[in-house]
């Protein structure tokens, strides 16, 4: 037997047991005649001593000689501690040792195991299984596994089903670059990872499972950032027989079970419900952060009362209002207009009103405008004295782009979002195309099985640009947690929908194929969901980087530095596979 206990379960009650521990060391004191261990296991920290005189004589030299992260294994007495530690679970006692084992010695690591280390990221990427033996990563697997459990229990307690699908299939359409694998059976053909097992779950609705969900990973070759890893993983759901209104009921039904059970907070209203043009016209963003208001005020017809070519000539004029800002410095307002003019943010300038606690205002257009008219835009944009406007002009998505940017860094600089506060909210009505200027076509929004709004159809092939689709997002605190849709299960608007993407009938056949052909036999109404878990978790943790939620995450240019992948691969294993490498290894 390894172990009676772990090592974060001990207390006062179990004074007077004799008890057996194994772990690793976390910590040595070593006074001469005391010697103090800090044991440590995923559980907690327990305090073992040994005495020179009391403990026997080779347990006492063998914890001279041990060192940090040694494995080792130690039987004793729990005693009462003199020092009590409360800030601890095992805090009121420790181990009076009278054997001690190393299972293992260790070489020194390479960078504090302790919950503020002074390792930097790449070295603990490296060292990744080091660095997970830390608190913090520690705490956030943790997470993501009750995270886990309860999106299973919930699922399951409303009759989904949980079904497997493959990873070795054909290109699926979620807009990213797939990776590819060669077959070596079959010369020259290659598998794709799956972006999503969409059009998998889509034929397990013909097979007539009506409620599946998979936990599940999804690989996409697109340019990596904080919430983005080349593979990441879903909480994939499909439902048959219902309308929008059906899957979002459930889906914000399994939000709520999860605050509740997770975070212990109880959302008592329904999540608002935005359609995609009102989030675009007031916060500049499919995905808006409604922690706080600043909310995007048009100002087009009120500054086109005056000659000022550059707001004259915008097609857009919008601003925000900072709350308490009129005192920003000159210096602050350069910082601002810098930041939104980084290439990123694309702004060309930056238009500032101060509101002042006199009730005067001034601003950086006072040669176009009078005193008068500022006070109408700030009326407009219900300021009070003491506020700054801050207003952007230009292209309409351009200019609410970078106003979205603006209203996010203020938000920031006034304490607006904090991670501990929760705005949920579901993003509804998102076109069905978008037109792509590269290529010169429209293309599928979300994917080409999303279907058109009814009452929407009719424009399909006049102005296929108005189309709205039955496809949403969930959003929480600025963050796009999920996206679905209802699909189409009518191969004839399938055809027009695939007609009005540029495909011809020969290409969507090799493509999707066995998706037109399996409803043919039968297709239910049908829709669905992805989440992103990572996402999920990483709010439930409070941190914007989907990295430290994931085990073994890889880096920015999406490598795995600790197994050092991707790499070179032999001759004869690329001879097998037909490929050739020019690159010299
Ligand atoms: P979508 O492409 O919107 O939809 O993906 C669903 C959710 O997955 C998360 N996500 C990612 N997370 C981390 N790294 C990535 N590279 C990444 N890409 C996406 C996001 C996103 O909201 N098949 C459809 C769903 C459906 O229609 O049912 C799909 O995959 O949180």
């Amino acid at each position: 037997m390894y172990r009676s206990h772990h090592c974060g379960e001990l207390n006062a009650e179990h004074i007077g047991n004799i008890v057996t521990l194994s772990g690793w060391v976390q910590k040595i004191r070593n006074k001469g005649k005391m010697i103090w261990v800090d044991l440590r296991d995923r559980y907690g920290i327990t305090q073992l001593i040994f005495e020179e005189g009391i403990t026997p004589v080779d347990a006492f030299s063998m914890a001279k000689n041990t060192g940090r992260e040694f494995v080792i294994q130690a039987t004793g007495e729990v005693i009462e501690r003199e020092a009590k530690n409360p800030n601890m679970a095992t805090g009121d006692i420790e181990i009076k040792v009278s054997a001690l084992k190393v299972l293992n010695e260790a070489s020194l690591p390479p960078f504090t195991i302790e919950d503020q280390t002074d390792g930097g990221e790449e070295i603990r990427m490296k060292f990744r299984y080091l660095d997970l033996r830390r608190n913090p990563l520690k705490e956030k697997l943790v997470l993501r596994h009750k995270l886990a459990q309860e999106v299973r229990r919930y699922l399951d307690d409303q009759g989904f089903l949980e079904i497997e699908t493959p990873y070795l299939i054909k290109s699926t359409p979620e807009g990213a670059r797939d990776f590819i694998v060669p077959s070596r059976m079959n010369e020259g053909q290659f598998y794709a990872l799956p972006q999503s097992p969409q059009t998998f779950k889509q034929l397990l609705m013909v097979s007539g499972y009506d409620r599946y969900f998979q936990i599940v990973k999804c690989f996409r070759d697109e340019d990596l950032r904080a919430d983005r890893q080349p593979e990441f993983t879903q909480i994939d759901c499909e439902m048959a027989f219902v309308e929008q209104e059906d899957v979002l009921n459930n889906f914000e039904g399994m939000a709520k079970h999860l605050f509740h059970k997770i975070k212990n907070i109880v959302f008592d209203f329904e999540f608002p419900r935005m359609p995609y043009q009102e989030a675009m016209r007031l916060y500049g963003s499919d995905k808006p952060d409604i922690r706080f208001g600043m909310q995007f005020v048009e100002l087009k017809a009120e500054t086109d009362k005056k000659e000022f070519v550059v707001f004259n000539s915008a097609e857009y004029v919008g601003g925000i209002c900072a709350e308490g800002c009129a005192n920003y410095s000159r210096k602050e307002l350069d910082e601002l207009t810098k930041f939104v003019q980084r290439p990123q943010v694309g702004a060309k300038g930056l238009v500032y009103v101060k509101y002042n606690e006199d009730g005067s205002l001034k601003s950086s257009v006072d040669k176009f405008y009078n005193e008068a008219d500022l006070k109408e835009w700030a009326e407009k944009m219900d300021a009070k004295p003491g506020d700054l406007l801050l207003i952007l002009a230009g292209e309409t998505n351009a200019t609410r782009n970078a106003l979205n940017v603006l209203r996010l860094e203020m938000g920031d600089r006034l304490g607006l979002r904090n991670p501990e506060s929760f705005a949920p909210l579901w993003v509804v009505d998102f076109p069905l195309l978008e037109w792509d200027e590269d290529s010169r076509r429209f293309h599928a929004m979300h994917h080409p099985f999303t279907s058109p709004k009814k009452e929407d159809i009719h424009l399909l092939e006049s102005e296929p640009g108005k189309v709205r689709a039955n496809a949403y997002d969930m959003v929480i605190n600025g963050v796009e947690i999920g996206g679905g849709s209802i699909r189409i299960h009518d191969s004839q608007l399938q055809k027009l929908m695939f007609k009005t993407l540029g495909f011809t009938d020969e290409q969507a056949q090799s493509q999707f194929g066995f998706l037109i052909d399996a409803f043919k036999y039968g297709a239910p109404p049908h829709g669905g969901i992805a989440l992103g878990f990572d996402r999920l978790t990483a709010m439930f943790a409070g941190i914007d980087s989907i990295r430290d939620v994931i085990a073994f995450p890889k880096n920015n240019s999406g490598r795995d530095m600790m197994i050092d992948s991707p790499s070179a691969v032999d001759q004869t294993q690329l001879d097998e596979l037909f490929l050739s490498s020019t690159v010299k290894k």
